[in-house]
């Protein structure tokens, strides 16, 4: 009797040690399932940014310090020869582009297309750490690499719809492909996003290499009357 009562005691706490931790696994992982999805949400609660309006289409939305890249946000990639990646959308036009230019001699690429959440979160990391190492704060670091890059969930490079590019300096310069870029993209569908004379509006510094597509029609309204993303945008809205 003493020594089956004490088996049967046995495989009574085994069986609940087996539930309870069946019970810590399920709960573990619905905790990390709704925990991580909590996580992405609140980054862009927590810095008091809103969702981007997709309502004038995928080209015109307008993704910046004060509204950010909607959630539930599509896309699909297509990938260059050089391995960087961009919205399939933005392709053709792309492709043009770059294959007008070089008929026209120019030396250029790619240098980014799409990032994702983490590469753009490790871009802003390192551009503050450099700040940091010459001297800044944690604050000011972050400030001054702000002018440069976009908070991660902010950026157009995780649109797919914004490329850097670069001149292959064997070939070019760089103001020899900017020059190209800044007089002909337009026709193209893409735009200077970040000129030198709309830094106060965009919120960021001077970047000659990042180009946007916003479709053809747009490109050439914004080149004609020198209208940045946000001064456009806004004269479309009421
Ligand atoms: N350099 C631009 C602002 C970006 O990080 O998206
Ligand atoms: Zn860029």
């Amino acid at each position: 009797m003493r020594r089956r009562g004490r088996k049967s005691r046995y495989i009574h706490k085994n069986i609940r040690r087996i539930v309870l931790i069946a019970l810590v696994v399920i709960l573990g992982s619905v905790v990390l399932r709704t925990g991580g999805s909590f996580l992405r949400q609140s980054r862009s609660l927590l810095s008091g940014v809103n969702q981007a309006d997709t309502s004038l289409g995928w080209n015109l939305i307008l993704v910046n310090g004060d509204y950010a890249i909607p959630d539930d946000y599509e896309l699909e990639l297509t990938e260059l020869s050089n391995g960087k990646k961009v919205d399939s959308r933005i392709y053709p036009d792309l492709q043009e582009m770059f294959d007008d230019a070089r008929l026209g001699g120019l030396h250029l690429f790619v240098r980014e297309g799409y990032r994702t959440w983490e590469e753009q979160q490790a871009i802003m990391d390192e551009r503050i750490e450099e700040y940091k190492k010459e001297g800044y704060s944690k604050q000011e670091a972050k400030k001054l690499a702000e002018e440069y890059v976009a908070e991660p969930g902010t950026s157009e490079h995780q649109l797919g719809i914004a490329v850097d590019i670069n001149a292959d300096t064997s070939g070019s310069s760089s103001d020899e492909v900017y020059t190209w870029l800044d007089e002909n993209a337009y026709k193209y569908g893409f735009i200077k996003r970040y000129p030198p004379d709309k830094t106060e509006i965009t919120g960021v510094n001077n970047e000659p290499w990042h180009y946007r597509y916003v479709g053809e029609e747009a490109a050439k309204e914004m080149k004609d009357k020198n209208l940045c993303l946000e001064e456009y945008i806004g004269q479309l809205k009421p």
